[in-house]
């Protein structure tokens, strides 16, 4: 792969990388296309990261596509498809772990102990192996945006971190490869979670600053729907993720079926 970026740059190619952990579908899709707008080369990484799972978490069974995500892929157009094993990536031996520190404290950093860890490691070491001008995030995980952003800051990567929108099914609900885990009924209890964005976005438009109030709007939203287990809501600053700001985050389990939605309650809700 570094060889592949190698000759990428010296064409002075400008590079664009997708991380990616592969069941593909239009989110991804989404940052492909941004990716293939805005660079010359375009690498997107498939790769099941073992060391952001937790103990008790899908590793096993995270669904794998991997004919269906090299079709969508081919027809997409991008040049390189990254598709290290997990001793490529961990040899024996191998040690170094990448921490960004306080915002992977809380929220899904609380959730998932050491999931942030494994994220932070892998993203350096994807952009190691491709030397990116650009990476490209999606607005779906966004306290992974704010480490990723962070991380690239910190320690000098020379990556710009681009952004990019939730891509949502007609109902609201936002693409993720888990949403392959929920039965029928539980599909439908799934759209709580946009339900409950959209309520408090409709308030923070009538005028509603208060975060308590803007946090038990969207808990009772969640709590409105028995299948729904609420794990946490809160508003907060979407790069610090300090309590106080405009961005919406939600965590819910439904069933077994762990799910996270945000939505930034400045903007008009999409849907
Ligand atoms: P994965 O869950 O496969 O997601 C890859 C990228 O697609 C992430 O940046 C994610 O935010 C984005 N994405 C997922 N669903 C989306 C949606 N509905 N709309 C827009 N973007 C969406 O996130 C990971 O993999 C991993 O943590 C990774 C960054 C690859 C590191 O292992």
């Amino acid at each position: 792969m570094r060889e592949i970026a190698r000759g990428w740059r010296a064409d002075a190619c400008a590079i664009g990388l997708v991380p990616t952990m592969g069941a593909l579908h239009a989110g991804h899709m989404s940052l492909v296309e941004a990716a293939c707008r805005e660079n010359d080369r375009v690498v997107v990484s498939v790769f099941v990261n073992p060391i952001q799972f937790g103990a008790g978490e899908d590793l096993g069974r995270y669904p794998r596509s991997p004919e269906h995500d090299l079709a969508m892929l081919r027809a997409a157009g991008v040049d390189a498809i990254y598709k290290p094993s997990v001793t490529d990536m961990y040899p024996p031996g191998s040690s170094t772990r990448v921490n960004v520190h306080g915002i992977t404290d809380i929220l899904e950093g609380a959730a998932r102990p050491g999931h942030f860890e494994g994220v932070a490691t892998v993203v350096t070491k994807l952009f190691a192996a491709t030397s990116p001008d650009r990476a490209y995030f999606g607005q779906k995980d966004a306290q992974q945006v704010a480490v990723v952003k962070r991380l690239a800051a910190d320690i000098d990567l020379g990556v710009e971190i681009r952004v990019c929108p939730t891509v949502r099914e007609a109902d609201g609900l936002a693409l993720s490869s888990r949403n392959a885990y929920l039965d029928a009924a539980e599909r439908q209890a799934a759209v709580c979670l946009s339900r409950a964005l959209g309520l408090a976005a409709e308030a923070y438009g009538r005028g509603e600053r208060n975060p308590a109030r803007l946090q038990a709007i969207l808990s009772e939203a969640i709590e409105a729907e028995p299948l729904a287990r609420l794990e946490y809501a809160e508003v907060v600053d979407p790069a610090t993720f300090a309590a106080g700001g405009s961005l919406a985050v939600l965590a819910i389990l439904i069933g077994k079926t762990r799910l996270i939605d945000n939505h930034d309650l400045k903007l008009p809700y999409p849907g």
